[in-house]
């Protein structure tokens, strides 16, 4: 994971660097850190470990002054959090620095090539090896001593790299980490994200694996291996930056919480329209291509993957056609059936996931088409999938996704819609009753939000449990996942989902007194099934929330609390029925004094297998 950025331009660059810096936090905060030619033509290089603000007051107690540097926010996956182990790193005289986000896999065998070559490593990291190996090629250019440098390594990497010996210049490259070039009027930038650079400029370039790119404050140029000049286009950002801020909410998360009833509408504007066939965008599959899928793979990691679980149930139920879900890191090693008759969907909200992005390529190379449903505009699996169906989220912040978890899921039936309609297996009658009820999702969403108390006060009640029970069958088991999911991201409760029907093969052994189990059970033809299992663990002493639809209070008499969705097609109902699971996360979050926003261990964007 981590960010990186870099600036050079006529401004005092440590400024841009940790404004850009704050922006990227969400992808690793255990230490951060800038390299700066100073005004003096010195390489200063500050340090830290712990979040951002450290390396702020670092740096209000000694300025760094210059108009060029790189800078880094990490989350460690090699070395442990500390000073040395962060970046950037410099070569032994110090004249070079590297900022680096990936894993280089072949750090071990260059570390031991360099050190017989008489280098000198002082940290626990796999990016060490770079500003030596660049250091190594260094004969009178920097551009080419990078290239000849990252010909050596194996593995990941978006790297930023400045230089005393061409003072003027940020060298950069990427491949399979994100990196995007910020272009202004006397200034560029680098980031791992456009939200670090979008309070300067709107203009980005979108680089692609293996290209360099070299800046000065007059110009960008990009390379590729062979120095040859590649042209690009310039992507105008049309999204406000303001959709980056909390905007009165204590945190990122309630505040993404509650962009739900907007974001699920934006993903459905355009698409969905009552009276007119379902558009999927430029999305060009005809009946007959849809006809000859025989298998879908829905493929993502996390959130996105729980998002894929509910996509298998309404793709199934609604077009007929198997779906298997899968979770990325799983697929990409257990050498899948795919022929060219394969669908995979892959869900990524960053688009940037290491193994969603590995899985793709595998699928891909098989032949298969892939639709990839991402957030990210420009983001590697929006341009490597054949095909893409944005979700509209808008920027998420919070590491916990929530926002974007419901508009994959309004992408999941929109998809499902349109191969229903394609393969004949609804009726016009019967997908225009769906999209009604789609189209009236947002407002139910906007009154399931405006009824927390249920919530905040079993939050409470429970906030100190050590563990925790999700139970849903059908469509109810996914959300349960997912709740279970955001529970143990940001409150670090240990928590389990299950299927209902599975309790009685193990999880009920788990069951004692003041248990406290989360139903969710909002589909009616396993209603009842799902009272049952209620009872069952009621009888054994659980303390049970329930989530039904209205008309179901008669629930409340077999649990110790019940929180009512307006009614809703049962299809529908995950979209609804996560938001109180989210809800709760959050209050027991923050009832724990935990950090919402930024979970201990946890980062955004996994861009690392
Ligand atoms: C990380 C995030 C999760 C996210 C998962 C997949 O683990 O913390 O919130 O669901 O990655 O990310 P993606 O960007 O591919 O949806």
């Amino acid at each position: 994971m981590c960010g990186i950025v870099g600036y050079v331009g006529k401004r005092n660059a440590a400024d841009l660097l940790v404004k850009g810096l704050e922006k990227l936090e969400y992808r690793g905060y255990d230490s951060a850190g800038i390299a700066v030619i100073n005004s003096n033509g010195k390489l200063e290089v500050q340090k830290v470990k712990g979040r951002l603000f450290n390396l702020e007051e670092k740096l209000k107690e000694s300025p760094i002054k210059g108009n060029i540097g790189i800078g880094h926010t990490r989350w460690a996956t090699h070395g442990a959090p500390s000073v040395l182990n962060s970046h950037p790193h410099i070569n032994r005289t110090g004249t070079i620095a590297v900022v680096h986000n990936g894993i280089i896999e072949n750090y071990i065998e260059l570390r031991e090539w360099l050190i017989e070559k008489g280098y000198k490593f002082i940290t626990d990291t796999d990016t060490e090896v770079v500003p030596h190996l660049i250091d190594y090629y260094y004969e009178g250019d920097i551009v080419d001593a990078s290239i000849k440098a990252v010909k050596k390594l194996q593995g990941s990497y978006a790297l930023g790299i400045v230089s005393l010996n061409d003072p003027n210049k940020i060298v950069a490259v990427r491949k399979d980490c994100p990196l995007i070039v910020g272009l202004n009027k006397d200034e560029n930038f680098i980031a791992s994200d456009i939200p670090a650079v979008l309070n300067e400029t709107r203009d980005v370039y979108f680089l692609e694996d293996n290209e360099f790119v070299v800046l000065s404050e007059n110009g960008v140029e990009i390379l590729d291996e062979n120095k040859e000049k590649i042209e690009k286009e310039v992507y105008h950002v049309t999204w406000d930056a303001d959709a980056a801020e909390k905007s009165g909410y204590d945190h990122f998360m309630l505040k993404e919480i509650h962009e739900q009833p907007k974001v699920t509408k934006d993903t459905m504007t355009s698409r969905i329209i009552l009276g007119e066939d379902i558009k999927l965008d430029k999305i060009n599959l005809t009946k007959e291509q849809i006809d000859k899928f025989n298998k879908v793979y829905i493929v993502a990691c996390g959130t996105a993957y729980h998002a894929g679980i509910v996509g298998k149930y309404v793709i199934e139920k609604l077009a007929r056609i198997p779906v298997e879900v899968d979770i990325a890191s799983e697929f990409r090693y257990r050498n899948p059936i795919i022929d060219k008759n394969t669908l995979m969907i892959v869900v990524s909200q960053s688009g940037e996931t290491a193994d969603t992005l590995a899985a793709m390529r595998l699928a891909k190379n098989e032949g298969a088409r892939v639709i990839a449903v991402t957030n990210v505009v420009g983001s590697t699996v929006s341009r490597e999938a054949d095909d893409v169906l944005y979700t509209w989220a808008g920027p998420e912040i919070a590491v916990a996704s929530t926002k974007a978890y419901t508009t994959q899921l309004v992408a999941m039936y929109i998809i499902a819609l349109y191969f229903a309609k394609n393969k004949g297996t609804l009726t016009d009658e019967e997908i225009e009753v769906i999209k009604k009820d789609m189209l009236e999702l947002p407002e139910k969403e906007k009154e399931v939000l405006e009824h927390q108390d249920v919530i905040k006060k079993f939050a409470k009640d429970h906030f100190e449990e050590t563990d925790m029970f999700y139970l849903g069958r059908g469509l109810d088991y996914a959300v349960a996942m997912e709740g279970s999911l955001k529970l143990k991201e940001i409150s670090y409760i240990h928590s389990e989902a299950y299927a209902g029907g599975e309790l009685k093969h193990g999880p009920i052994a788990l069951i004692e007194f003041g248990t406290v189990v989360i139903a969710v059970a909002t589909q009616p033809d396993l209603f009842e099934k799902m009272v049952s299992n209620i009872k069952e663990v009621k009888t054994r002493g659980a303390k049970v929330l329930a989530v039904a639809l209205k008309g179901n209070e008669n629930v409340e008499k077999t649990c110790d609390g019940a929180m009512y969705l307006p009614e809703v097609n049962p299809l529908l109902a995950p979209i609804l029925a996560i938001i109180p699971l989210q809800l709760l996360s959050y209050y027991i979050s923050i009832a724990k004094g935990c950090d919402v926003d930024k979970p201990r261990n946890l980062a955004k964007s996994v861009t690392v297998e």
